[in-house]
């Protein structure tokens, strides 16, 4: 048996979900989107596909299982609360809301339903990330201190809705979301004790297209993350201090490197002074070659595809969401102080 799925908001993002769910999933069928745009609408008759006139149709429509939320992100909350209390199961694109105050609201329905909600966090499943995790969970690197996660462009655009306040634009939400979820992932339990960012309109009238956001963890780890559009050099994808050695990670593609110690012996530093153009030094001399050793960033097999086939186990009963609305809502704290430390100019002490 199919189980069968709805869309609401078919646009860029719906699309890849559906091209996806077509040539993956044969299992899930699509039986209707439901777009306020007559263009999206139009665009989904071309692709075979049914559409409801109004909400309502969908809700009332009892063979539909889930209903996948892909609207701009201030529609999040109403379209999923809906869904939820008509009997639907939702996933929710990201950022699943615009604050936690929100996603309070929406776990409290989904609690009362007897439904699931779960969240869109495909970039945990990103080749990069899982690299990084596979560097500690083996043993490759010990004991990060500080990580540096950056996306950076120059293209300066932010497109539609992405652009205003009142939809919930700018980069915090739009890409913080993706490198915050992966952040908790990666750190998971450990808490973050302070927050403290800056955010940057450099170009868009309303909101940030530009910010940076260091986090503290209790162990001391310092995670750095930072979006820009406006960055013309684009700094590594990531960098990450750990105390036996370092990685790089260039971009997309994963080129990059990890350099560590060869060995115990290789902290023993030599005395030698080096003479820079600008004066003596020895804390910074380069260290001898024979002292480190370059490995190649590990192999890794990341599937979004996991993604699916967990939401398929899901409503087969054999499963638990992995995105776990739990995760989103620490996620989402974390978002509230980002903007609360950038609006008192200070860093945030918290517990979460
Ligand atoms: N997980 C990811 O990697 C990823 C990537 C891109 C976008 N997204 C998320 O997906 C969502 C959609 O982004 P997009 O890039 O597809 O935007 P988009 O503008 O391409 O599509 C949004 C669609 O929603 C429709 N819409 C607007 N208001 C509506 C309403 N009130 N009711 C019904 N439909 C409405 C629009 O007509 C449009 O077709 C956003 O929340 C975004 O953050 C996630």
């Amino acid at each position: 048996m199919k189980h069968k799925m709805a869309i609401i908001g078919y646009g860029g993002m719906a699309g890849y979900h559906h091209e996806n769910l077509q040539k993956h999933f044969p299992e899930m069928e699509i039986a209707g989107i439901y777009d306020i745009r007559e263009e999206a609408v139009q665009k989904a008759r071309e692709k075979g596909l049914a559409h409801f006139d109004s909400p309502e149709q969908l809700y009332q429509n009892k063979d539909i299982e889930l209903v996948l939320v892909a609207t701009p992100n201030d529609f999040h909350k109403p379209y999923s609360i809906a869904c939820l209390q008509s009997g639907k199961n939702v996933i929710c694109e990201k950022p699943v809301t615009l604050n936690s105050a929100e996603l309070e609201e929406i776990i409290s329905v989904a609690e009362k339903s007897g439904k699931f909600f779960t969240v869109h966090q495909n970039r945990r499943w990103d080749k990069d990330f899982l690299m990084v995790k596979k560097i500690f969970a083996e043993g490759i690197l010990h004991d990060p201190y500080v990580i540096e996660s950056r996306v950076q462009g120059s293209r300066r655009g932010l497109y539609g809705w992405r652009a205003w306040k009142q939809n919930g634009g700018g980069m915090v939400l739009d890409w913080g979301v993706h490198l915050i979820d992966q952040m908790l992932n990666f750190a998971a339990p450990q808490k973050v004790i302070s927050v403290s960012a800056v955010l940057h309109k450099v170009f868009a009238p309303e909101v940030d297209d530009n910010f940076t956001a260091s986090f503290r963890f209790e162990s001391g780890l310092n995670y750095i993350v930072n979006v820009a559009m406006n960055s013309f050099i684009v700094q590594p994808r990531w960098h990450v201090s750990a105390v036996d050695g370092t990685c790089l990670i260039q971009n997309w593609e994963c080129e990059g490197k990890i350099v560590k110690l060869s060995d115990e012996k290789s902290l023993e530093w030599t005395e030698d002074i080096v003479y820079t153009a600008a004066g003596p030094t020895r804390s910074m001399a380069p260290r001898p070659k024979d002292t480190t050793v370059e490995l190649p960033l590990p192999e890794v097999t990341g599937d979004w595809q996991d993604y699916y086939r967990n939401i398929l186990a899901v409503l087969e009963g054999k499963a638990e969401p992995v995105v776990k609305t739990q995760e989103a809502l620490r996620v989402m704290k974390l978002i509230d102080l980002v903007f609360l430390s950038n609006e008192k100019k200070c860093g945030i002490e918290c517990n979460i």
